[in-house]
């Protein structure tokens, strides 16, 4: 008896706000795709890498509501409502001090992996201003570095938290000489 194979029914698109980096963005998507798909394809924002896609290796990682998450184990869908940042969204008219700090300790090689390594850094300054190295081999315990520059990831994290208070004095010191204070 012949058995016949039907064609996979179109899935039904929902449409979603995204909000990633201070913008929102409106899309309309499968239910089924992923939060990595939606920036990389459909909102052109490739910083964010796709190494695994299966949440192993951290190269995806975004902060969602300000926690290091990989983006390849979250529905796009599920993100509506909550703030998605992306390398994309880090530092302005100068660099991140995180970014810098990986420029100054030559904290990367292919540089694959750098876009998740920093994200998580990112959400651990944001929580601890002044981490143990502990805490900074911790935060990127969940980024494989295939050329293994772990030595100076983590090298970079102690200089990123170093350049962030160093910045914040600045900021400080000018806010103090306003006119009116
Ligand atoms: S691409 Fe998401 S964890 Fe590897
Ligand atoms: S710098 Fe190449 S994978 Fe980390």
């Amino acid at each position: 008896m012949e058995t016949t194979i039907s064609p996979p029914r179109p899935v039904p698109l929902q449409p979603v706000v995204l909000h990633v980096n201070g913008s929102d963005h409106p899309l309309l998507l499968e239910p089924r795709r992923t939060l990595l798909d939606a920036l990389r394809d459909d909102l052109g924002l490739t910083g964010t890498k796709k190494v695994c896609d299966m949440g192993n290796c951290g190269a995806c990682t975004v902060l969602v509501d300000g926690r290091a998450m990989y983006s390849c184990l979250l529905l796009a869908v599920d993100c509506a409502e909550r703030r998605v940042t992306t390398i994309e969204g880090l530092g302005g008219p100068a660099l991140d001090p995180i970014q810098e700090a990986f420029v100054a300790a030559d904290a990367y090689q292919c540089g694959f992996c750098t876009p998740g390594q920093i994200m998580s850094l990112r959400a651990l300054l944001d929580a601890h201003p002044d981490p143990s190295d502990a805490q900074i081999a911790r935060a990127v315990t969940g980024n494989l570095c295939r050329c293994g520059a772990y030595r100076n990831i983590l090298r970079a994290g102690r200089l990123a938290a170093e350049i962030e208070a160093d910045r914040r004095a600045q900021q400080g010191g000018q806010d103090g000489n306003a006119p009116g204070r």
